[in-house]
């Protein structure tokens, strides 16, 4: 029988700091990568270009299943047309957080999350990677950090990208988003029984990954 594929998993709030380190996880051990954030903000900018409102359930799920989305390097093609930037707007994070919370489209992307999970392995980044898209990856990480320090960094973000940033509006926007993607029925962001917590206020992006690492040493003797 093949050994399991090994997945690792990433999850926790916006803004703590999930995508970088996953990223950076990922490309140390030469394992494929999962934004799945990404999926839910491509949802949410290609139902708001076809004039769908995020809150119905059922046109949000139809619509994501007729998307062709292609990952290809840091870049991000639906329907061959490069959105990379176009889905890191704060008002599309604000939607991927309105359509995530529909059952039904949650449902639609399971399959095409369990595709990413291909040898050598993978790292997962999201709210429910640990708890229900992979809930047997020998290693989950949750991550967290103060909404202050969450909003100071994506502020920052932001500014690097140079789009508009308010640090006001950004605290506003990430207490909005905690309290809908902890509370909503379906797969609410919660911390898995069997997941490390990390708490990254006080950590450099360098200690966080490193820290994964390490986590993930045994795992490798024992698959060796
Ligand atoms: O960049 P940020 O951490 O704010 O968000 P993201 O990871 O790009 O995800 C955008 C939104 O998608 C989140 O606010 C969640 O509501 C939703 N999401 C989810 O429900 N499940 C996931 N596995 C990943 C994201």
């Amino acid at each position: 029988m093949k050994p399991p594929i090994p997945v690792i998993t990433i999850d926790g709030p916006s803004a703590s700091g999930k995508g970088t380190i996953a990223q950076l996880v990922a490309a140390q051990l030469g394992f494929h990568y999962l934004d799945s954030g990404a999926l839910y903000r491509i949802v949410a900018l290609a139902t708001q270009q076809q004039n769908i409102a995020w809150s119905d359930a059922q046109a949000v799920a139809e619509c994501a299943k007729r998307l062709h989305i292609i990952f290809e390097n840091e870049q991000v093609l639906l329907n061959n047309k490069d959105i990379t930037n176009d889905i890191r707007t704060e008002a599309i994070g604000k939607g991927a957080s309105q359509v995530a919370v529909h059952a039904p489209l949650r449902d639609a992307l399971t399959h095409m999350q369990h595709a990413f999970c291909k040898a050598p392995g993978l790292v997962a980044d999201g709210r429910d990677m640990g708890t229900i898209i992979f809930p047997n990856a020998p290693l989950k990480v949750f991550l967290t950090a103060s909404t202050e320090v969450r909003a100071s960094r994506r502020y920052q973000q932001l500014i690097n990208k140079k789009q508009a940033a308010n640090y006001d509006d950004i605290l506003q926007d990430l207490l909005e988003r905690d309290e809908r993607d902890q509370n909503r029925a379906s797969s609410p962001l919660v911390m898995a029984d069997d997941a490390i917590l990390l708490e990254t206020d006080n950590l450099t992006i360098s200690q966080a990954v490193a820290f994964v690492l390490q986590k993930y040493q045994p795992f490798i003797q024992f698959s060796a």
